[in-house]
């Protein structure tokens, strides 16, 4: 009975990849990064808004008083470079004000990535 409800699972889940993974990244994202970041235009929280945040220049939401690492670190918000944001903020831009340690699992990085994509 167990094993069978596991693969029910398993496969429920290769049919499925990129809606799961959507999903899982904003599940993750509520818990991780929601508290800090809204996800609408204009709505600066302790951190700066997420709306449009992939494709954007770093430090390019406006009304937020970002960091001088920050400021300095003049990157583009593709899925590389937040992945590694993601993973490890303090590692990637020295001196970042933002105060997370970091998602360590790379799943879970990609799939919120994945989710601040759909965020316009
Ligand atoms: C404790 C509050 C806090 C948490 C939790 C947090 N952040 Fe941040 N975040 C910030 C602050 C503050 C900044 C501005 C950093 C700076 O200026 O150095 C920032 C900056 C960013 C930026 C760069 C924005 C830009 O316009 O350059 C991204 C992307 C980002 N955060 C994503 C995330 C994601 C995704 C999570 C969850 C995995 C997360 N943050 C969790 C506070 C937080």
């Amino acid at each position: 009975m167990r094993s069978g409800i596991l693969v029910v699972a398993a496969v429920a889940a290769a049919w499925g990849p990129i809606d799961a993974r959507a999903q899982d990244g904003e599940a993750l994202y509520r818990r991780q990064c929601a508290t800090c970041h809204a996800t609408q235009a204009g709505q600066n929280k302790i951190g700066p808004t997420m709306a449009g945040i992939a494709g954007s220049k770093s430090a390019g939401v406006p009304g937020f008083e970002f960091s001088d690492a920050m400021k300095g670190a003049n990157l583009t918000w593709t899925d590389d470079t937040l992945a590694k944001y993601i993973a490890d903020p303090k590692g990637t831009v020295p001196g970042t004000k933002m105060v997370y340690a970091g998602m360590k699992n790379p799943d879970d990085v990609k799939a919120v990535v994945d989710y601040l994509k759909t965020l316009k």
